[in-house]
């Protein structure tokens, strides 16, 4: 779908956008874009993961849009399974205290993980649930990040798989939000307006 649908569904939104003081502006990565690179990291995946079954953790919300694409281009009997997790703090900055809010059913001991996120920002979400998942005896843990900010610098021995690399400038829809809103755009754009009180506490990441 191309840019007519964008347009329709920012302008449903339109309305209690200005309301909420939200604007969601420049297109930054579109659908197109997005589906181009996802094909790439699961042929990617799906020859470094030849011969095994990976478990992909989904980290929700954000990350289970990319992750049902991204699912649908790796050719192996991917097994899925989320984590939810919260982050208190401001709704547009993560605090880098997170608590799991749903926990994983699949148990990891000998698995192949796969942990797949929407964006890598600060990093402390991530770094955090390595050690968590760590813990839990796996035969390996790669992450599978759809967006990491240009200023983060990336140790490659922790994230394996990048989609793409993206400016500091808050970014909604194909899974990320603000305040819940916005989630269902097919691409990637930025809020150029954000009210100051959206401040909450306990928000889904
Ligand atoms: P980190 O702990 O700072 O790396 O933050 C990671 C989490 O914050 C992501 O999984 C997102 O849920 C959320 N986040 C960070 N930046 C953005 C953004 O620009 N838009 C929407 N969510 C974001
Ligand atoms: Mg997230």
């Amino acid at each position: 779908m191309g840019t007519g649908r964008v347009a329709a569904v920012a302008s449903d939104q339109g309305a209690s956008l200005s309301a909420g003081g939200y604007s969601v502006g420049r297109l930054l990565i579109s659908e197109d874009d997005l589906q181009a690179r996802i094909r790439v990291l699961g042929e990617e995946i799906t020859s470094d993961y030849a011969g095994r079954a990976p478990l992909l953790v989904g980290v929700l919300k954000g990350a289970f849009m990319f992750m049902s694409d991204l699912s649908r281009a790796i050719d192996l009997p991917v097994e899925f399974d989320f984590m939810a997790v919260s982050s208190y703090g401001n709704s547009t900055r993560s605090s880098g205290v997170v608590r799991i809010v749903k926990d994983l059913d699949i148990d990891l001991a000998d698995r192949d993980v796969i942990i797949v996120e929407d964006i890598i920002d600060s990093g402390l979400t991530l770094s955090y649930l390595r050690r968590n998942l760590l813990a839990r005896n796996p035969a390996s843990l790669e992450v599978c990040a759809l967006l990491v900010r240009e200023n983060h610098r990336v140790d490659e021995a922790i994230l394996r798989y990048e989609g793409f690399r993206v400016p500091s400038d808050f970014l909604v829809g194909y899974g990320l939000d603000v305040n819940e809103r916005f989630r269902n755009l097919p691409d990637i754009r930025v809020v150029t307006a954000v009210p100051a009180e959206v401040a909450t506490d306990g928000g889904a990441v």
